[in-house]
């Protein structure tokens, strides 16, 4: 039966869907079935997985169409119920219905049997939604910056959780991110949250720029730098999470080991991916059920025959934009695959230094 996770902090900005995707990919990479829902109008959840959803949480809490129907897939194991500004009408809607704040389980509760853990990424402020998503978590995690005012913040969110679920219990774990250890007051702030909050502060995600350029390509830390310090650090929660949940199913490996054995990107529906320039612009949805939107952004983005180099990383053979040969080159210490006709280039560093 689902564990639904409601992924909150009364602060925007603080890592809340970045935290919702790379957990919640790592735990499908470990074999975990996962549903993410985004219950924040901005709708970054679809945005940071590369898709544009053709149904939304919106049809499901207003329309009344089955929550099923409204999933989208988003990757092995892992399904997206998407938000888009819809979610802001909806709201009002809502909040004149007596059971209002039940509104979010009951969506979830016909498919909260088809998978291990449902994450709801909420918004930064205390919404109707969110005080939804609060009552049909049985757990909370609340990812937070260490910074002075995000962790007073903290307590303000304690009392809230403590007023609508008549315990602070179902808060399980908190997450420092966009750790800085190079700064002081960073390093005394977290030992400050630790000493307040014990076992329940998990070892924070320190900042590391390529997570915020993996969700701007729509692609999870995982896909886009399986080497870098974000991809440790949340390949290291998700082991905690398993731990904390007893999820531990006979051969899992960390996600990390899991991308590197998968195979190259398939190509989908015979295509190749089609290239996408701009992952915060996407096409207007079209006919078809989803759209994913493959992003070619980095080495492991390889597909149809793959070119294994001596870091282990992958540079494909062909363009994915025109089909034709991609030429390669070593340049200033970067392997470079790039087509002479239409200018796609794709690099990786030939050291496998961590970034
Ligand atoms: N550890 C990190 N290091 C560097 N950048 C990060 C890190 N975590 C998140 N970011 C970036 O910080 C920005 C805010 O993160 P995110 O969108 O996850 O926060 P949020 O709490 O969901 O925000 P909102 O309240 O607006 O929904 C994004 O650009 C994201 O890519
Ligand atoms: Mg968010």
């Amino acid at each position: 039966m689902g564990r639904i996770v409601a992924v909150t902090n009364l602060k925007g900005g603080i890592g809340k869907t970045t935290t919702v995707v790379n957990v919640g990919a790592g735990l499908a990479l470990k074999g975990a079935r996962v549903l993410l829902v985004d219950v924040d109008a901005q709708g970054n959840l679809a945005l940071a997985l590369g898709l544009l959803p053709r149904r939304t949480l919106y049809g499901a809490l207003v329309d009344g169409a089955r929550a099923s129907d409204c999933v989208t897939p988003a990757r092995p194991n892992l399904d997206l119920l998407a938000a888009d500004e819809s979610l802001l009408s909806a709201q009002p809607t809502l909040a004149r219905r007596p059971d209002w704040s039940r509104a979010l389980e009951q969506v979830l509760r016909p498919i909260k049997r088809d998978y291990d853990f449902i994450f709801v990424d909420c918004g930064g402020s205390m919404t109707v939604l969110n005080v939804n998503a609060l009552i049909a978590a049985s757990d909370v995690m609340v990812p937070t910056t260490v910074e002075h005012l995000s962790m007073k913040g903290m307590e303000k969110l304690f009392k809230q959780v403590a007023g609508l679920k008549n315990s602070v219990g179902t808060i399980r774990i908190i997450v420092p991110t966009m750790f800085d250890p190079r700064l002081k007051q960073s390093t005394a702030l977290l030992e400050q949250l630790q000493a307040t909050y014990g076992h329940l502060v998990a070892p924070p995600i320190r900042v590391n720029v390529r997570l915020s350029e993996s969700s701007a390509a729509g692609r999870t830390i995982y896909e886009f730098d399986r080497r870098s310090r974000g991809a440790l650090d949340y390949a290291q929660l998700v082991e905690r999470l398993s731990t904390i949940w007893g999820f531990n199913p006979e051969g899992a490996v960390s996600p990390i080991e899991a991308v590197q054995q998968q195979p190259a990107t398939p190509v989908q529906n015979g295509h190749p991916p089609a290239p996408a320039p701009d992952a915060r612009v996407p096409h207007p949805p079209t006919a078809e059920a989803v759209t994913a939107v493959p992003k070619q952004t980095h080495a492991t983005d390889a597909h149809d025959q793959p070119v294994v180099t001596g870091a282990g990383n992958v540079l494909q053979l062909t363009c994915p934009h025109c089909g034709r040969a991609l030429r390669r080159a070593t340049v200033a210490g970067y392997r470079v695959a790039y087509c002479d006709h239409c200018k796609y280039k794709q690099q990786e560093l030939a050291s496998d230094r961590r970034r």
